[in-house]
């Protein structure tokens, strides 16, 4: 298949772009590199700098590129920073998914994987959670990416474009050869800030918050490696594809683990005394996310190979000790 990536220059693009690749798909990325790097495209893959709002160029790509189908990963994706600027989070990410849409209509292209989050559940009633729950952001960004799957079902009833919506849980890890990793500037998640103080023994990290209701009192969170994600993602090309049907599936472990396990799992992985502060919650935290991935086990075939938490930091560690610098030499 030849098969459009927007923002394949991210985290969780470039794992996919790869493993596109290397099922033997031809792929063309199209990243603004707002927050994506160049570097970490693959050189197989065609690349186009451009922005995803500007429907006239996605246009264009899908039909001079012959594009069968698209995974749409180009979106803001800091839940504290779309409290802060909600307008910024609305405009991007759904009318980034207007402009695909109307864009995949007037090129004739019918099939979409959409890179969805488990921040459209908000607080969950029961663990795990199934696709089934009821979905009620607690932030712009949840807000925006439901709002997304929404506009995808509409189109699919009116247009015809078929797709999956994936709903990550939480992704770590980098490439098994340690190629491509996690680069995000400011750094905002768990692994890396972990991995970070680990690097640098500054001290600098934080625990946000042990007054929850889990065991430890800190969050309990579901650690997905984000290569077995990326597989997730063929997977859903070739289902909605076969298929034709649209579909929405949670990717996680069905194992939580809590930020004080991951830091625990972290100081045996790294051999370093990571230093830490326990600090204040960080505001629009829930209290546990753990999924029940059954769905794209049964009906994607999904099988995560890399579910060991101390296996997902290992790969991460390996990135970090690799590239201090991240992608900036
Ligand atoms: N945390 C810290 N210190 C840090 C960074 C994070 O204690 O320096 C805590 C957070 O408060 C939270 C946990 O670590 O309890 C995980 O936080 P992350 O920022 O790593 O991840 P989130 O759970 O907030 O969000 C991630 C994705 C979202 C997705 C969500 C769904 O970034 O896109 O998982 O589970 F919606």
């Amino acid at each position: 298949m030849r098969v459009l990536v927007t923002g394949g220059a991210g985290y969780i693009g470039s794992h996919t772009v790869n493993a596109l690749l290397e099922d033997g798909n031809d792929v063309v990325v199209l990243d603004n590199l707002y927050t994506g790097h160049r570097q970490a495209v693959n050189k197989k893959a065609k690349f186009y700098h451009g922005d995803v709002l500007d429907t006239s160029l996605v246009t264009n790509i899908l039909m001079d590129e012959k594009i069968d189908a698209v995974i749409h990963f180009a979106a803001y994706l800091l839940v504290g920073e779309s409290v802060q600027e909600p307008l910024k989070y609305y405009h991007n990410n759904v009318s980034g998914m207007i402009s695909l849409l109307k864009a995949m209509k007037t090129a004739g292209v019918k099939n979409l994987v959409f890179s969805s989050s488990a921040a459209t559940y908000g607080i969950p009633k029961d663990l795990p959670i199934k696709e089934t729950a009821p979905t009620n952001p607690i932030n712009p960004y949840g807000e925006t990416k439901l709002m997304m799957e929404k506009i995808m079902r509409w189109t699919d009833k009116a247009d015809g474009i078929k797709s999956i919506a994936l709903r990550y849980f939480n992704v770590a890890g980098a490439s098994l050869d340690a190629s491509i990793g996690e680069d995000h500037a400011p750094e905002t998640h768990l692994v890396p800030n972990i991995l970070l103080a680990a690097k640098n023994g500054t001290g600098n990290f934080t625990i946000f918050g042990n007054d929850y209701n889990t065991p430890d009192g800190t969050n309990v969170r579901d650690y997905v490696h984000v290569v077995d994600l990326a597989q997730a993602h063929v997977l859903a090309l070739h289902y909605v594809v076969k298929n034709q049907k649209s579909d929405v599936f949670n990717l996680g472990s069905a194992n939580g683990f809590s930020n004080l396990e991951i830091l625990q799992s972290a100081i045996k992985v790294t051999g370093e005394d990571i230093p830490y502060t326990m600090g204040p919650r960080r505001g629009g935290d829930p209290d546990s996310l753990v999924a029940d991935s059954t769905k794209a086990r049964t009906i994607l075939n999904w099988h995560p190979q890399h579910d060991n938490i101390d296996d997902i930091i290992s790969s991460a560690w390996k990135w970090v000790q690799t590239h201090p610098n991240g992608f900036s030499e």
